[in-house]
C-alpha cells in the first residue's frame, strides 16, 4: 500500500491538520481514527425522491460494519440521486451532472477508497463514471431488485406490466379500477425494478465488469443476504485500499468485452450500450458501437426474464443469478476468464463452479432461451453513425420489414395525433419519431417505444416497427430501433424523413434504409431548420457539449479522467 491519500489531510501536524480533524470530531470520532486507517467514502444515492434507493441509509450501515471490522474509517456522503419515475424531463438529462458531483466529491475529500451505492437506472452509470474519472480503489454495491410483483394470481413486472396493462386499457380489455389496483401490487418491497430493465441490467453490468462482489446483481433488496453482501463489500473496500487495487485495474478492455457478452446473455437493456461506452470513455478504454455488434450480437439470450421473457429478478436470484450465466459464457468460450475483479480473483475463479437451479429461468448455452438475440447495430443512409435494436424484445416477423413511414416530428406531435382515429396508419406502417435524441429532447428521453394507435390495438395488432433517435425503457419491448445517430435535431438524416416515404429495416443484414433519392434528400436538407436550443442553465451546457448516442452521450469535456490528485490547494 502506498501512503494513504487521507493522510494528506489527517496526518498533518499544523494548523490545517487541526482544522481537518477538529471539525470532524464534532461527530464524536476519537483521535486515533485519524492515525492511518483507510478512509472509505460511502457514496450514497439515498433519496425519498428515488424510491428504488429509499433503503440505502440502512444498506450503508451494513457497509460501515464491514469497514469497521476491517480496520477502516467509513464516512458516508450524499451525491445527486436520479429517480427514474419522478424526475422530469428525464433522469438521463442529469446522468452527466450527477457524475460530476460524484467525481468532485471523491476527489475533493480525504478518501482512500470508495463504495458506490447504486440502484435506480441512472444512479449506476453516474456513480461509475464519476468514480472512474478519479480512479481510486472502488467497489460497487447495488441496492437489489424488488420482490416480484403479484397481481390477481400472476407475476407483475415493473414497467413491462405497465406497458402491457395500459395497452389493455386502451383496447378496452381492462378497467381503470383494476389498473389502479395493480399499482400497489407491482411495487410491494424496497428495491429497484425487478424486470430485466435498465436498473437490473446495470447491476448485472457492475458484476460482469468485475466491479462488485459475486452475486451483487440479483439478491433481492429485501433478502438478508443483501445486507450481508453490503457488510462484505465494506470489508473488501478496506482491503482494496491496502492492495492498491485501483478501478483502472478492473475496468480494462476485457472487462468491457465480458460485460457486452453478459448483456446479450441476460437480454439486457439497450441503455447499457450508451452507459458502457460513456464509462469506457472515462477510464480510457476504447469502446465503440461496433464492439456490441462484434462481441454481443450473435450470442444467445440465456435468461428468460421480462421484458424479453417470462420471469423476474427474484426468480433469477433463486436460479443462480449472474454467476450461473457467466459460467455458461465461460464454458462456451465467450468470456475472458482471467479478467480481474474487485475481490482480487479472476472472474472465472468466481463463477467456474456456480450452480444453476432452474433451467427454465437460466438456459444453457446449448439450448438457449433465444438464439442470436443480442443487441444488433444497424447502419444505412438513415443512421450513418449507427442505431440499435434489441432483438430479444422484438417480433421475429418484423425483423425484416419494408413499410411506409408515419412521421411524428416531436413527442408532443406524437401525443396529439396517435389517438386520432383518422390517422393514416396500418399494421405495415413504420412509425418514425424525430427530435428526441440527446440534443433534440435534452437528455434523450425514453420514448422510442411509442404506444401503438388504439385503432390497431383493438384489431389485435401488438407491434409495429418504430424508429427514433430516442432511448427506450429497459422494461419495454417491441420492434423498436433506437439511438439513431446522428440525431434529427443536429440535422441527421432522420430529420429528412417524411410521411409516406418507404423505409427498409433488415436486422439480419444490419441495415436501416430510407428509400428516397439523394437529390430529394438534398432538397429537403436545404429546407431544414434546426429546432430552438435551451438558452440557460444546465440544459444549455448539456446541449452545447453532449456527444451523440453512439459516443455514449457523455459531455465532450468530461471524457477521460483526471485522477484523484487535487490540482491546486488553497490550504
Ligand atoms: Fe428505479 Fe426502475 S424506476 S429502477
Amino acid at each position: 500500500m502506498k501512503n494513504l491519500r487521507s493522510q494528506e489531510w489527517f496526518g498533518r501536524q499544523d494548523k490545517m491538520g487541526f482544522i481537518y480533524r477538529s471539525w470532524l470530531k464534532n461527530q464524536g470520532w476519537p483521535h486515533d481514527l485519524f492515525e492511518g486507517r483507510p478512509v472509505i467514502g460511502i457514496c450514497n444515492t439515498w433519496s425519498e425522491l428515488t424510491p428504488c434507493n429509499g433503503h440505502f441509509r440502512e444498506l450503508a450501515e451494513f457497509v460501515k460494519r464491514g469497514v469497521w471490522e476491517a480496520g477502516g474509517f467509513p464516512l458516508e456522503f450524499p451525491v445527486m440521486s436520479l429517480g427514474e419515475t419522478l424526475l422530469r424531463p428525464t433522469a438521463m438529462l442529469f446522468r452527466n451532472l450527477a457524475s460530476m458531483d460524484v467525481e468532485e466529491s471523491i476527489r475533493g475529500n480525504p478518501i482512500d477508497g470508495v463504495v458506490l451505492l447504486m440502484g435506480c437506472d441512472k444512479t449506476t452509470p453516474s456513480l461509475l463514471m464519476g468514480a472512474a474519472s478519479c480512479d481510486l480503489p472502488t467497489i460497487g454495491l447495488s441496492g437489489g431488485p424488488m420482490l416480484s410483483g403479484k397481481f390477481h394470481g400472476h407475476d407483475l413486472g415493473s414497467g413491462t406490466g405497465v406497458w402491457q396493462m395500459s395497452e389493455q386499457v386502451s383496447s378496452g380489455k381492462m378497467q381503470l379500477a383494476e389498473f389502479f389496483e395493480a399499482e400497489s401490487c407491482m411495487h410491494r418491497s424496497k428495491g429497484h425494478c425487478m424486470t430485466m430493465g435498465t436498473a437490473s441490467t446495470m447491476a448485472n453490468m457492475v458484476e460482469a465488469l468485475g466491479m462488485s462482489l459475486p452475486g451483487n446483481a440479483a439478491i433481492p433488496a429485501a433478502d438478508a443476504r443483501r445486507n450481508t453482501l453490503a457488510h462484505l463489500t465494506g470489508r473488501r473496500a478496506v482491503e482494496m485500499v491496502r492492495e492498491d487495487l485501483f478501478m483502472s485495474r478492473i475496468l480494462t478492455r476485457v472487462a468491457f468485452e465480458n460485460a457486452i457478452r453478459a448483456n446479450a446473455a441476460i437480454g439486457g437493456s439497450t441503455n447499457a450500450v450508451i452507459h458502457l461506452i460513456a464509462l469506457a470513455g472515462r477510464i480510457g478504454v476504447p469502446l465503440a458501437l461496433d464492439d456490441f455488434e462484434h462481441f454481443g450480437a450473435n450470442l444467445p439470450c440465456l435468461v428468460n426474464l421480462q421484458p424479453s421473457g417470462q420471469f423476474l429478478m427474484e426468480d433469477f436470484f433463486y436460479a443462480g443469478g449472474l454467476p450461473a450465466v457467466l459460467r455458461e459464457l465461460g464454458e462456451a468460450g465467450a468470456l475472458h476468464r482471467d479478467a480481474l475483479t474487485v475481490n482480487g480473483k479472476s472472474i472465472w475463479d468466481n463463477v467456474s463452479n456456480a450452480p444453476c437451479w432452474n433451467r427454465e429461468v437460466i438456459h444453457g448455452f446449448a439450448e438457449p432461451f433465444k438464439a442470436d438475440a443480442g443487441i444488433a447495430v444497424l447502419r444505412g443512409n438513415l443512421a450513418p453513425d449507427g442505431a440499435v435494436i434489441k432483438r430479444s424484445a422484438a417480433s421475429p416477423h418484423l425483423l425484416q420489414h419494408r413499410g411506409r413511414a408515419v412521421v411524428f416530428d416531436s413527442i408532443e406531435n406524437f401525443h396529439s395525433r396517435i389517438n386520432d382515429e383518422s390517422l393514416d396508419i396500418d399494421e405495415k406502417s413504420v412509425m418514425v419519431l424525430q427530435n428526441c435524441g440527446p440534443c433534440g429532447f435534452p437528455g434523450m428521453a425514453e420514448v422510442g417505444n411509442m404506444p401503438l394507435p388504439p385503432k390497431l390495438l383493438r384489431r389485435g395488432v401488438n407491434d409495429l416497427v418504430r424508429i427514433s433517435d430516442a432511448r427506450m425503457s429497459g422494461t419495454a419491448y417491441g420492434t423498436v430501433v433506437l439511438h439513431v445517430s446522428p440525431e434529427a435535431a443536429i440535422g441527421g438524416p432522420l430529420a429528412l424523413v417524411r410521411s409516406g416515404d418507404m423505409v427498409t429495416l433488415d436486422v439480419p443484414a444490419h441495415r436501416l434504409h430510407l428509400e428516397v433519392d439523394d437529390n430529394t434528400l438534398a432538397a429537403r436538407r436545404a429546407q431544414w431548420t434546426p429546432p430552438p436550443k435551451p438558452t440557460r442553465g444546465w440544459e444549455k451546457l448539456y446541449v452545447d457539449h453532449v456527444q451523440q448516442a453512439h459516443l455514449g452521450a457523455d459531455m465532450d469535456f468530461l471524457v477521460g479522467h483526471s485522477g484523484a490528485r487535487v490540482a491546486r490547494d488553497s490550504h
